[in-house]
């Protein structure tokens, strides 16, 4: 792997493992448009590397990701003009082959859960917490939320979410079928690891069409809703609710609304 990489810690913690670690701490692990490039790019070289059999991917000890970067999308210009390489990257990560294990310490929020909920097997650490927070800044999740959180969770669960913009935890996100297992913070890591250990084990070509087939089950509808999810998140882009919200979150006050 190229040294190049800013946002992005790489790493292969055990053979044929790699390990992807977000690494803005100062933004809370914001995926601007950067690191979500430098993932799908990290990914492809992963695709293309036979050693590589299982990606971890992981926002370190204290926090997944906080989701997209408010900075970048409060300049309406820049936001519209990286849309398309944000979601280029976002289809990267989506039609990687391999088995992708996220490991989620602390805040795993907006574009940060739907990242999250495009890996293979969740395993959470009992301080996670999660939600789908776009809608406190007159916004939408715009990378597959609406439609991968209500798959997960059923309506009634997504509806509260996403529309309230809450957060839950741990335990709820277990129970519901969110992710895949919870341990102790501290041991996050670890099980992540040994978990891609054990499917690491296994046959590339059986793990590739395993994975290709669980996700047939659970994407087969997905298409349309994900074309209506972006035409909805573009309607938004130009509002007058979403400029205050973003600038309402980064000047530190209530946002006041119009409906407009
Ligand atoms: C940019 C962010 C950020 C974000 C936090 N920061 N989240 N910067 N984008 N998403 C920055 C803050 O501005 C602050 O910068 C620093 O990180 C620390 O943040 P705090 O709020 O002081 O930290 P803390 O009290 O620990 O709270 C953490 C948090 C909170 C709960 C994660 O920061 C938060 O609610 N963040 C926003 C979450 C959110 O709304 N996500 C949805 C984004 S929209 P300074 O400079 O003040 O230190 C989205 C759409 C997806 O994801 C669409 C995909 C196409």
């Amino acid at each position: 792997m190229p040294s190049s990489f800013q946002d992005l810690l790489i790493d292969s913690p055990a053979p044929h493992i790699l390990r992807l670690t977000l690494n803005r701490p100062e933004a809370r692990n914001a995926l601007r448009v950067q690191l979500l490039a430098e993932l799908a790019e990290a990914l492809r070289q992963a695709e293309a590397d036979d050693q590589m059999r299982c990606v971890v991917v992981t926002g370190g000890p204290k926090i997944f990701a906080a989701g997209a970067d408010v900075r970048e999308m409060a300049d309406v210009a820049t936001a519209a003009a990286v849309s398309e390489q944000r979601q280029a990257s976002w289809r990267t990560v989506h039609d990687f082959s391999k088995p992708l294990v996220a490991a989620v310490n602390g805040y795993c929020l907006g574009g940060g859960n739907e990242l999250a909920m495009l890996c293979d097997v969740i395993v959470a650490g009992d301080d996670a917490q999660f939600g789908q927070p776009e809608i406190k800044l007159g916004m939408i999740p715009g990378a597959g939320g609406t439609q991968r959180l209500t798959a997960a969770l059923g309506k009634a669960k997504a509806m509260k979410f996403v529309l309230s913009g809450e957060f839950f935890g741990a335990a709820e996100a277990l129970a519901t079928g969110l992710v895949s297992e919870v341990v102790a913070a501290d041991k996050v890591q670890a099980r992540a690891l040994e978990l891609a250990g054990l499917i690491a084990a296994k046959s590339p070509l059986a793990l590739r069409l395993a994975k290709e087939a669980v996700r047939h089950a659970s994407e087969a509808k997905l298409a349309e809703g994900m074309l209506l999810e972006r035409q909805a998140f573009n309607v938004l882009l130009t509002s007058d609710d979403r400029r205050e919200g973003l600038a309402a979150f980064l000047e530190k006050r209530t946002p006041n609304f119009k409906g407009r």
